[in-house]
C-alpha cells in the first residue's frame, strides 16, 4: 500500500502533483471561470462577506496564512488567520458579516471543531476546506470545500498540506471573480497559472536527490533555522515544524525582515539556515532584500541553503547550496518552496534511524483539546 515507496510519507511526497491537481478538478467551466456549486452559498451571501477568519492547528494553520496574503490580494477582503484553540476563548470580533473559513486534514481536530462551533454561534458563516468526507467539522459547517488528496497516512502532512493551499486559492479566486472586473480578469489569469503547478511540482521533485544528500550529511544537526518573507514566511516556518515533528531537531522559522530585529543574535559558525526566496519578480523589491538577508547572515559563519527559482543568479555568491524550484507567480510559489523543505525533513529523519510515519508523541489527529 506503500506503492514501492518505503514510508508512507515519501509516497505522500510524491503524490504531490495529484493532490494539487485533483484538488482543482472539475473548479473550473470550459470557459476557464471558477464554478463552485457545492458550496450552495448563495453569491448574494458570499457577497455580504466584510471580513474573513481563517482558524486551523498547524500545518493546516501554515496553509491558512499563505491563504491570507493571497485571498487580501485577489479580493481586497481582510483575512486573519487565528489558532483555532487562540480563536475559542479570546473573544472574537465575529458576525453575521464574517465568513469563517476553518482548515483540517481530519475533519476531527477538536480544537478546531470548537472553534467552528463558536464562530457559528457568533452568527458567522462557516465554510469547512477538508480533506475526509463525512468526518465532523464539514458537518458541522454550512459548507464544505473538500481537498482531494486522498487519504494521509503520516503523521506528518504533506500532501494534504498542497491541497489546502491550493483549496484556499480556489476560494479566494471564487470570490474575486464573484467582485468582478479587474478582480475577476485576473482570478481567471491566475487560474490557468495554477493549472500548471501540478506539472512543475512533478519536475521539482525528480530534481531532490542533493536535498537527500545534505539531509544525510546533517544527522548530527542539533539546530536549523528556516527564513522566509511573505508568502514564504508560513513555509519556513513549515519547514521548521516538520524537522522538529520528524527529526526532533531544535528549529525554527522566522519572517526574513525579522532578523535585525532579534533572531540574527542567533547565527554562529556552521549553523545551517534554510532560506526561502521570494522570485525576482516579486513585488516591493522584497527578493532583494531576502538576498541582503542571505548575505548578512553568510558574513556571520551561517551555512546558506537557498530554495531560489530557476534562473535567479543573484543568490549564487552568498549561498553554500542552493536549491532549484521551478518559475511560478509569486503568490503560488508556496506550492513548490515547501517540497524540497519536506524532502529534507524526511531524509534528515531517515538518517537518524527514526520512525518518519509515526513520530513521537504525535497522533495523526488531535481529538481532545
Ligand atoms: O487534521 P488537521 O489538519 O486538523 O490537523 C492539524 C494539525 O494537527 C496537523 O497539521 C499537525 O500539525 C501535523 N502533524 C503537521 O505535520
Amino acid at each position: 500500500e506503500k506503492g514501492g515507496y518505503a514510508t508512507f510519507m515519501e509516497k505522500e511526497i510524491f503524490d504531490q502533483p495529484h493532490a494539487v491537481g485533483d484538488t482543482l478538478l472539475g473548479r473550473t467551466d470550459e470557459s476557464g471561470a471558477l464554478v463552485l456549486d457545492e458550496l450552495r452559498i448563495s453569491e448574494e451571501q458570499l457577497g455580504n462577506v466584510d471580513r474573513i477568519t481563517v482558524v486551523a492547528c498547524g500545518t493546516a494553520a501554515y496553509a491558512g496564512m499563505v491563504a491570507k496574503y493571497a485571498i487580501e490580494h485577489w479580493t481586497r477582503i481582510p483575512v486573519e488567520v487565528t489558532l483555532a484553540h487562540e480563536f475559542r476563548y479570546s473573544d472574537p470580533i465575529v458576525n453575521e458579516r464574517s465568513l469563517v473559513v476553518s482548515i483540517s486534514q481530519s475533519g476531527e481536530t477538536m480544537d478546531t471543531l470548537m472553534a467552528v462551533k463558536h464562530a457559528r454561534e457568533l452568527g458567522a458563516l462557516t465554510i469547512s476546506v477538508c480533506n475526509t468526507h463525512g468526518s465532523t467539522i464539514p458537518r458541522e459547517s454550512d459548507a464544505v470545500l473538500y481537498t482531494h488528496a486522498g487519504p494521509e497516512i503520516a503523521v506528518a502532512s504533506t500532501k494534504a498540506f498542497l491541497a489546502q493551499i491550493t483549496a484556499c486559492y480556489v476560494l479566494g479566486l471564487y470570490l474575486a471573480q464573484l467582485r468582478g472586473g479587474t478582480f475577476a480578469d485576473d482570478a481567471q489569469a491566475v487560474m490557468k497559472e495554477l493549472h500548471e503547478v501540478p506539472a512543475k511540482i512533478e519536475e521539482l521533485l525528480g530534481t531532490m536527490d542533493r536535498v537527500q544528500e545534505i539531509a544525510r550529511f546533517m544527522a548530527d544537526t542539533r539546530s536549523v533555522l528556516f527564513l522566509g518573507r511573505n508568502v514564504g514566511f508560513p513555509i519556513a516556518m513549515e519547514g521548521a515544524l516538520k524537522l522538529k515533528e520528524l527529526a526532533y531537531i531544535h528549529a525554527e522559522g522566522f519572517a526574513a525582515g525579522e532578523l535585525k530585529h532579534g533572531p540574527i543574535a542567533l547565527i554562529e559558525p556552521g549553523l545551517p539556515v534554510f532560506v526561502v526566496v521570494p522570485g525576482p519578480d516579486s513585488p516591493h523589491d522584497l527578493h532583494k532584500k531576502v538576498v541582503s538577508n542571505i548575505q548578512e547572515i553568510r558574513a556571520r559563519g551561517a551555512r546558506t541553503i537557498v530554495i531560489a527559482q530557476e534562473g535567479d543568479e543573484d543568490v549564487v555568491p552568498f549561498a553554500d547550496e542552493v536549491i532549484r524550484v521551478p518559475q511560478t507567480s509569486p503568490l503560488l510559489q508556496p506550492l513548490l518552496t515547501v517540497v524540497p523543505l519536506q524532502v529534507f525533513a524526511l531524509h534528515l529523519s531517515t538518517a537518524k534511524g527514526l520512525d518518519v510515519d509515526q513520530p513521537r508523541n504525535l497522533a495523526k489527529s488531535v481529538t481532545v483539546e
